[in-house]
């Protein structure tokens, strides 16, 4: 029931409040794209698909790990899935926790039915693994979902605002390392805006990830999050005080891409356009990933979502036609994007 209500509150801040880190911003800003004015392409031919862990997408999109366990939180879901399949894109749903306690709201996750060809991911918070669960809860989360790969959240700053947050962290690596040896499905690693260090990245390969979601800082902060929570001032106020705390996301994925030039890597936190798209993919990343626009628009309506995607989608085609760039591939060449 906690954990319930600890997910409706998410929502409702996330929607009501302005949880977005004050002076921190994602970094993507100091890069621009090399104008070319004469592209030599047709618009028309500009593909956006792409292949993340062995399907084929329409645009090198994630709908980030948001939600689930209340009906408020079932219709978001639906609605992100229905939107995933539309274009073919990544979608995760919300830490899985809360349909572990209580069974039956499984179903507001449940979303499989309506996008059965999109990689779906699913989520859970890789601290949990310290407390209550094991390799038999993260494969029944992952059969629930008919997931393609289980997203393990890490959340150490969230865990310390959070009023009496698991912040027993110790040991976690040699559980990640037995969980990606066991579980049938690839683990990808997460963070949830404070971002993942080249260092780490190099200890969660090691550990046998099959990919990681940088989830740097710029965007929604979670530290904001969770003191609008607070009922105590002490946590109120440690949440502030760490508001903008963490590493950049084009930091994360320009300094994890340079010591890993093959691992699947999705650039997250703060993205907020499909120019902020186009520059992930351009610095190396091979899926940009949001939360709260999606959120956003799928709160609001099933045509607010479709708008946002084809407006996504729109940004991207015209950074890579005005840089003379047909595939993603090409957007990636060296002198597409300058830093400032
Ligand atoms: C999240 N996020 C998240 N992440 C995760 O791994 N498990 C979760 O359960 C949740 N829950 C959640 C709820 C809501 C309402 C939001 C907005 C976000 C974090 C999310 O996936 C993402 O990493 C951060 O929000 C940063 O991305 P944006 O919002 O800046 O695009």
């Amino acid at each position: 029931m906690d954990t319930q209500i600890r997910k409706a509150d998410h929502l409702r801040i996330c929607l009501d409040e302005d949880v977005q880190c004050r002076q921190m911003t994602t970094g993507l800003e100091r890069y621009r794209f090399t104008h070319c004015c004469l592209p030599e392409i047709d618009r028309q031919d500009i593909d956006l698909t792409t292949i993340f862990l062995g399907k084929t997408l329409g645009a090198p999109l994630l709908i980030s790990s948001m939600t689930g366990g209340t009906d408020h939180a079932k219709l978001i879901n639906q609605r992100l899935a229905t939107i995933a399949q539309h274009y073919r894109l990544a979608m995760g749903v919300g830490s899985q926790r809360v349909a572990v306690e209580q069974p039956t709201v499984a179903e507001t996750f449940a979303v499989r039915a309506v996008a059965p060809d999109i990689p779906l991911f699913a989520n859970l918070g890789a601290v949990q693994l310290n407390y209550r669960y094991g390799l038999d809860e993260c494969r029944r989360v992952v059969d629930d979902l008919e997931a393609d790969a289980l997203i393990l959240h890490l959340n150490p700053l969230q865990e310390c605002i959070q009023t009496n947050g698991d912040t027993n962290f110790r040991g976690l690596l040699e559980k990640i390392v037995v969980l990606c040896e066991t579980l049938p499905v690839p683990v990808i690693a997460k963070e949830v805006g404070n971002g993942i260090s080249a260092a780490m990245a190099i200890r969660l390969m090691e550990a046998g990830v099959a990919a990681i979601d940088l989830a740097g800082a710029g965007g929604t902060s979670w530290a904001l999050v969770e003191s609008a929570r607070a009922t105590d001032d002490r946590q109120r106020r440690l949440g502030q005080t760490f508001a903008d705390w963490g590493l950049p996301t084009a930091e994360c994925l320009t300094e994890v891409r340079a010591i890993a030039p093959h691992i699947p890597l999705i650039a997250s936190g703060g993205l907020r356009d499909g120019l902020d798209a186009a520059k992930a993919i351009a610095l190396g990343a091979d899926l940009a990933g949001m939360a709260l626009p999606f959120l956003q628009a799928a709160h609001e309506s099933e045509e607010a979502l479709y708008e946002l995607v084809e407006i996504l989608i729109a940004e991207m085609t015209t950074a890579m036609f005005c840089t003379g760039c047909e595939n993603l591939g090409a957007l990636r060449s060296p002198g597409i994007l300058q830093k400032l």
